[in-house]
């Protein structure tokens, strides 16, 4: 399956996408992380996105799009993989229907998950990311790890994220109105968005997805 995820920022879509690319045996491909991953190695490409990523910003497109096709090339992703944080605006929508239908394949479905704000603030406050992992994600009261700081899945330290502060939250959460729900139309052109509710339990809104996704194809 060829999944997209969507949801503002800290809706819990890199929650969800590591139950759901296990479920599914595809490969969790999140720009984010990729980004980030970028900036701890102090890569070129980190370094261009860095800036863009502590203002809240996107990080322009030529560099975005490359990376992803980059990432989807790989031979992991040969059969399927969920997409997470990418497209995130217009452009990179239509580029990834471009590079998908070149191959003569396309999206099986766009799993939007809706959240109210305030709890996205709420969850964002929490966060807590691992140094050596960034998809092992802790919340400090909804889902905290054994031992404050640290990591339950590998003793790394946890750490909050640079652009997990209160201003720039606010900026990202503008972004994703602005840029990135418009993409939510463009799919439903299509057919392929499913909305579900991301409250409640992590368990339930993993079960809420599974069941949304079987009910697409
Ligand atoms: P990215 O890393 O993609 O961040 P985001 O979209 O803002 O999403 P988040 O990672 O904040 O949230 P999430 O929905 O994954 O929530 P999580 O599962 O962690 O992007 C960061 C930046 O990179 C962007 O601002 C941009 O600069 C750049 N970038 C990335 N992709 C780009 C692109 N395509 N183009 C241009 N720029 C790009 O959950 C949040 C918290 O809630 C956690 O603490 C979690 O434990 C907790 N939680 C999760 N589920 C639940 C639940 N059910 N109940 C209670 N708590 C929960
Ligand atoms: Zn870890």
């Amino acid at each position: 399956m060829r999944i997209v995820l969507v949801g503002p920022p800290g809706a819990g879509k890199g929650t969800q996408a590591a139950y759901l690319a296990k479920n599914l045996a595809i490969p969790h491909i999140s720009t984010g992380d990729l980004f980030r991953a970028n900036i701890s190695q102090g890569t070129p490409l980190g370094q261009k996105a860095q800036e863009y990523m502590r203002a809240g910003q996107l990080v322009p497109d030529e560099v975005t799009i490359g990376m992803a096709k980059d990432r989807m090339e790989q031979p992991d992703a040969a059969n399927g993989f969920l997409l997470d944080g990418f497209p995130r605006n217009l452009a990179q929508a239509e580029s990834l229907d471009e590079i998908l239908k070149a191959d003569d394949l396309r999206l099986d479905a766009v799993l939007d998950l809706e959240v109210p704000e305030d709890e996205v603030v709420k969850r964002i406050a929490g966060r807590r990311i691992c140094r050596r992992d960034s998809s092992h994600v802790f919340h400090v009261i909804y889902n905290a790890p054994k031992t404050e700081g640290v990591c339950d899945a590998c003793g790394g330290e946890l750490y909050q994220r640079d652009d997990d502060h209160e201003d720039t939250v606010r900026d990202r959460l503008e972004v994703y109105h602005t840029q990135t729900e418009p993409i939510i139309d463009y799919y439903k052109a299509q057919g392929l968005v499913v909305t579900i509710s991301a409250l409640g339990p992590v368990a339930e809104v993993t079960e809420r997805a599974m069941a949304a996704l079987d009910r697409a194809n």
